[in-house]
């Protein structure tokens, strides 16, 4: 596991945008794997600035995204669907047959996530995943608990994480309880993964995630077990793990 330590938010963001760089310029045609969320939105604004400026050439590339609300569909503007095509789909060259994110108005949940393990395998699978951090360790929304081998599942969110992501809605009621969500044995499968993590309110988590035990309990404790995990987080962030990589 690597640790890379940046300053703030804001270098932390240009940190792991120029990874995700690296990786389309070393295969123009790669799959990336994505999440939504606070934390990668500097990502975003970093790679479309890039491409804006003709350092960066999105048209061979892939995306999956590692989630979706269950019940919300493309056109509601709290879809991660709709995250994605504001935060950076529509301001780079992406072919829009090229992003993946799960469909929260499926029918049939068990075939629409055995579908998107189809669709990850049928591209070759994911060459580079970014990752936030959950408070309480989940990772994609694999809440404390879940298997380290599962796939693309449904999931019922813990009270924790509906809390945390009332923010983005305008009442606690309107934010959905289920989720489908690359599980932790399909982020496993990336040959690459970056976890992008900013913010004192993260410290606990990632002290333990990085230098606790590995348990389903604390979901992205199983990243210890990837051969090839950067960690990328900012100084608040990593308050609490030392220069070792040990608690501090
Ligand atoms: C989002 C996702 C989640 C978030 C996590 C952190 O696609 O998979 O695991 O990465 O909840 O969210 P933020 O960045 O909003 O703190």
């Amino acid at each position: 596991m690597r640790i890379v330590r940046a300053k703030d938010y804001q270098d932390m963001s240009e940190k792991a945008a120029h990874m995700i760089a690296e990786q389309i310029r070393r295969k123009p045609d790669c799959v990336l794997g994505l999440a939504t969320g606070s934390t990668p939105e500097g990502i975003y604004e970093k790679l479309a600035e890039w491409y804006r400026a003709g350092k960066l050439d999105f048209a061979r590339v892939t995306t999956v995204n590692l989630d979706e609300y269950k019940g919300l569909d493309r056109g509601n503007v709290h879809s991660y669907y709709h995250y994605m095509q504001e935060k950076l789909f529509a301001r780079v060259n992406i072919r829009t047959d090229r992003t993946f994110v799960p469909d929260g108005m499926a029918q049939d949940s068990d075939r629409a996530c055995r579908e998107y393990d189809g669709i990850i395998a049928a591209a070759g699978g994911v060459d580079l995943q970014l990752l936030g951090l959950g408070h309480n360790g989940h990772i994609g929304f694999n809440e404390p608990g879940t298997d380290f081998e599962i796939q693309t599942h449904c999931v019922n969110l813990t009270e924790s994480t509906v809390r945390a992501n009332r923010r983005f809605f305008s009442s606690m009621e309107e934010v959905p309880g289920q989720a489908y969500t690359m599980g932790i044995g399909t982020i496993m499968q990336a040959a690459g993964i970056v976890m992008a993590v900013s913010g004192e309110d993260k410290a606990e988590i990632l002290k333990t995630a990085v230098c606790g035990p590995v348990t389903t309990m604390v979901p992205a404790s199983v990243l210890q077990l990837h051969r090839n995990v950067t960690i990328i987080a900012d100084e608040a962030a990593l308050s609490l793990v030392g220069n070792d990589g040990q608690a501090s």
